[in-house]
């Protein structure tokens, strides 16, 4: 029996992921969920520790420390976000069907390392702009951030990125990566990036490879997402454009996520907590119930997995008991209810 830890996380996050265990539970798995308690970080790391994987609601304070563990602490270095729209998500472009491409984003590194400052600590290392062309610490007072790019933490996400279109060609889709950096101005870092991503993409003879600079990416994300399939992207590019995609299909209520390492896994929703609603029971559950149908995959649980999601576009293509964000007026409990009949 895999053991799951739950958390919940804050504002309106629980009232998604409550009735989603309560969804998986109709499905007869026999799964051990633990909830630890989020204010003992070290029991909660313990349990994460214990765990075959957790899901995870989203976070504005005490579970974000959670988090960090379950990113960095387990590795978790690939995130996947898959943008996929139905038949019923109130898409705000006039052609949504076939929209179907997975953000694969590097969830380490780049500007998450967490290395910021005052300008005046890097004043030792000497470092020049070539742009202000004199001493960076001279440029102050102010502050810096640091985006680290390593060889080994680009070739595992790129890897991951080739071996998902792979494995989604089965489904007919054309098994292409499209890596997105801005090499032009960044050579080093994401140029290192972008070369690792060429050089794996030799291994994938069978696989198509494309590089764009992120900013005309994003155009391409709008104006042409049926033209793509896997996308890998440095941390910030891959944050930033996930929400944008999400976007395109009706919203982040929409858009689910599940965070890979070597070793480990865990799933949560791309949306934040949705402070605004929190308490009224009308966030959109949707994002957190794919992710836990992510989740089922996972854990091998192929059946369940495609069931729940069944479930849920058949909620979505009937369009009777949607939450507000899709033009509907159920709650997220009569959402829930619906997707359960249909289970
Ligand atoms: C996300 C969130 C997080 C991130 C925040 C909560 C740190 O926006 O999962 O996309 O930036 O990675
Ligand atoms: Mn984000």
């Amino acid at each position: 029996m895999p053991r799951l830890v739950v958390i919940e996380g804050e504002d309106a996050a629980p009232e998604a992921v409550r009735p989603t265990v309560a969804l998986l539970d109709r499905l007869g798995l026999d799964l051990e969920w633990v909830r630890p308690p989020i204010e003992d970080y070290d029991a909660t790391r313990r349990a994460i520790d214990e765990s075959a994987t957790t899901l995870f609601g989203a976070t504005s304070g005490p579970s974000t420390r959670a988090l960090f563990h379950l990113r960095w602490g387990k590795q978790t270095y690939a995130n996947v976000r898959p943008t996929r729209w139905l038949p019923g998500f109130r898409s705000p472009l006039a052609r949504p069907q076939g929209i179907d491409l997975v953000i694969v984003r590097e969830n380490l590194e780049d500007l998450y390392v967490g290395v910021e400052g005052d300008l005046e600590r890097l004043r030792p290392a000497e470092l020049a702009s070539p742009m202000l062309r004199r001493p960076i610490a001279d440029a102050g007072p102010g502050r810096f951030a640091l985006k680290v790019i390593t060889a080994a933490g680009a070739e595992r996400v790129v890897r991951f990125a080739f071996e998902l279109a792979r494995r989604r060609r089965v489904s007919g889709r054309p098994a292409k990566v499209t890596c997105a950096t801005k090499h032009n101005m960044l050579p080093q870092s994401d140029g290192l990036f972008r070369s690792i991503a060429a050089d794996v993409a030799t291994g994938y003879p069978d696989v198509a490879f494309e590089t764009f600079i992120v900013d005309d990416f994003a155009r391409r994300l709008v104006a042409d997402p049926h033209a793509l399939d896997v996308v890998v992207m440095p941390n910030l590019y891959g944050d930033i454009l996930s929400d944008a995609a999400a976007g395109l299909i009706g919203g982040l209520g929409l858009a689910p996520s599940g965070c890979y390492g070597d070793g480990y896994a865990y799933f949560e929703s791309v949306h934040g907590t949705a402070p605004d609603i929190a308490g009224r029971n009308i966030i959109n559950p949707t994002a957190t119930i794919l992710s836990a149908a992510m989740m089922l995959e996972y854990l091998g649980f192929m059946d369940a997995a495609r069931r729940l999601d069944a479930a849920v576009a058949r909620v979505y293509a009937a369009g009777r008991y949607l939450t507000p964000d899709q033009g509907g007026d159920a709650t997220s409990t009569a959402f829930c209810d619906a997707v359960a009949r249909e289970l």
